[in-house]
Formats: structure tokens, sequence, C-alpha cells
């Protein structure tokens, strides 16, 4: 049997009556973009996240750049981010014309926040937190230093749905937090979406202007903005999906439970879980000097991981005008080397999961080689 990273279609099947009922109501409605769909499920994740307002958008990138669009950060200005998140995190920063400034992670592979401070310069103008694998970072001392600085916070929750920090939830610390519902993610659409939540109205109002041309007003354009709307089928999808959330949420918690108690193999290290933080499991990280033989050894016995991420930003080609090197951030670049995130997805099956453990703790270097 071939075991896949994620199973997406697994995800559909679980609710395949009221997905299908949805999309159906929605082709039949006439009406496709920016309509009931979209606000009722603009009211219903901001009620979920506990934010005052939600604004949906084409996707997370977007989210993520029209965040930093609205809060006027751009260039010559500085933003603060971890040095091992997805690409997209930096994008959001530099598609603005700011520039990223890198902390090192640090055990949970969030930032590490005892680096920021030393980071932060006159141009310093945001934080951007990412709650990398779905696990919340640590809040408490970020919030101390945007206050002590007069520093933005947002927040990149594409991987954090659901998950709080002392029983807050991701995106609602800072000025905005930035969602996005790719189909693997947590909250996942059958398509690209995104979204941001806020307590500020006027962010708020002006997202909305953004996403859509620059206009409030139908032909007439304040701002140069983006074409960047949820749509009304992806909307209507994800407002079935969120209904079920929590227990969504509570299937992934019991596959990572019962990879935490099973999986016992002194070549690979387990994710650590941080006090006061929750972990939704968007990935099941493992750690390992082995890390190219584990996947291949894995791979042989049909066994699928993925690496997130192999290249990290600093090092992208896309990067190279900020002039970095190998060796600039050795605790990011380790992670890169020996990360794997091994099979975690809704609708996995016992029988999939005793079969990913005991590859697993069968795992020694060199021996199936
Ligand atoms: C941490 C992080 N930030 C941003 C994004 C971008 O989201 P999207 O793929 O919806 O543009 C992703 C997902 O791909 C992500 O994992």
């Amino acid at each position: 049997m071939k075991i896949m990273p994620n199973r997406m279609d697994r995800g559909f099947y679980q609710y395949q009556t009221e997905f299908e009922q949805k999309a159906l109501e929605v082709l039949r409605s006439g009406w496709y973009v920016l309509g009931k769909e979209v606000s009722s499920f603009e009211e219903e994740f901001a009620a979920y996240t506990g934010a005052k307002y939600c604004v949906g958008v084409g996707n997370g990138l977007d989210a993520l750049w029209l965040a930093f669009k609205v809060l006027g950060i751009g260039q010559g200005d500085e933003v603060i981010v971890q040095a091992n998140t997805y690409i997209a995190s930096v994008m959001g920063i530099t598609i603005n014309g700011a520039t990223p400034v890198f902390v090192e992670p640090d055990e949970y592979y969030s930032i590490d926040a005892d680096k920021i401070e030393e980071k932060i310069t006159d141009k310093t103008k945001a934080i951007l937190v990412v709650h990398l694998y779905g696990q919340a970072s640590n809040m408490e001392k970020i919030l101390t230093l945007c206050k002590k600085y007069n520093l933005r916070l947002v927040e990149d929750c594409a991987q954090s749905h659901g998950a709080c920090y002392q029983g807050k939830m991701t995106g609602t610390f800072g000025d905005i937090g930035c969602f996005s519902f790719y189909p693997s993610k947590n909250l996942g659409a059958f398509g690209d979406g995104g979204a941001i939540v806020t307590n500020d109205e006027q962010i708020a109002k002006d997202m909305k202007m953004y996403r859509n041309y620059g206009s409030e007003k139908r032909y007439y354009n304040k701002v140069v903005g983006a074409n960047s709307r949820l749509d009304e089928l992806q909307a209507g999808l994800l407002r079935v999906r969120l209904s079920h959330m929590e227990e969504l949420t509570k299937e992934k918690e019991q596959i990572a439970l019962t990879y935490l108690k099973e999986l016992n193999n002194p070549y690979f290290t387990l994710p650590k879980l941080l006090a006061g933080a929750n972990h939704v499991w968007h990935q099941f990280v493992l750690c390992s000097q082995y890390r190219d033989e584990l996947i291949q050894y894995l791979e042989e016995k049909e066994i699928g991981t993925i690496i997130h991420y192999p290249v990290p930003p600093h090092l992208a080609e896309a990067y190279e005008y900020l002039g970095f090197k190998e060796g600039d951030f050795p605790i990011t670049e380790r992670y890169a080397k020996s990360v794997v995130s091994i099979p975690m997805y809704n609708g996995m099956t016992e029988e999939e999961q005793k079969i990913v453990i005991e590859a697993l703790n069968a795992f020694v270097p060199g021996k199936f080689r």
C-alpha cells in the first residue's frame, strides 16, 4: 500500500454530500465573485478566530503582501521574520519593496524571540511571525518587543488555523493575521484562497478596497490595488469545512499523539511542544542527520515524505540580491538539511499510520542500502 504525505481526497470524502450540495447551490446561484458566501464565510471565520473582522482574498501570499501594503510598509523599511519559513512569507515583505531581516529559529522551528532585539534598527517597522508547521510561536516575548519598539505585528497563519497561544488564537495577537486556504492547509479550499483577520475597522476597510482594484465604489479607484478576491465557490466550500474544524483538528491531534507516543528511534528526533502553545499539526516534522537516507528508505517502502523546506529563503535564487551566503544562518541551514515531514492528513487510517510507525522505528542508517 502506497502512503502519500498528504491525501486531500480523503478530506473531501469525509463530508462529500455537504461539499457537493454547497457546490451545486453556488453554481446554480448565478453569482460567483464577492457575494453572500464570501460575506458569510468572513463573518464565520472572524468569529472562529475571535477577531472582529475577516476579509477574504485570493490566496495566502496576497494576504501577506496586501497586509504590508495596507500598513504602509515598503521601500526603505525593514521587517523581521524567521529565516526558516516558506518563501511566501518573505515575498509578502519584498513585493512591497521592504527588506526582510532574518532571525534564526528556536528548537520549536519558530522565530527565536531572544534573537529578535539585536536585529531591530531605526528602519524596523514590523515583525512577521510565522506559526510554522501549526504550532503557535512564543507570543509573549514578541508582543513585549512590539510594544517596546512600537512595531507592527503581522502573523503568517497559513499553517496554524485554530492554533492558540495561551488560549488566544493565532492571527489575533497583532495588527493583521494572514491565512492561506490552499487545499493542503488545515482549513483547505478546493483551489486557491486566503484571508486576513484584524480587530481594526480601518484595516479591514482598506483591505476590502485593495483586494478589489483599489475601489470602494465600482469604477471609482482610489489606489492601485489588486484583483484578489475569494470566490463564492471556494467560500461556500470553506464554510462547510469550517463547520467541522473542531473535529478535523482533534483528528489531527490524535494522529500526532499516536506518533509522539509510538515513534521511537535514536536516528531522528520528534517535534517539541512549546509550553502554553498548542499545535494543530499542519505538518509532523522529524529531524535527522540521516534525513536523505531516511527519505530514500521510506520511499522504498512506498511511504511518501516532503521536506519543508529544502532551500531557506536567504539562499534562494530569487533573493540573491540580498547578498546572503551559505553559513549566514547555520541553524536554519541545518534544519533545511535535516527536517522531513511524514504522512499526516485528515482521513489517515490507523492501518496507514501503523505502517509508517513500524517503518520509521525499524530505520537504521546504512543498513537498508
Ligand atoms: C507559511 C506560509 N506562508 C504563506 C503561504 C502562502 O499561501 P498561498 O499558497 O495560499 O499563497 C504558505 C502556503 O503555501 C505558507 O505555508
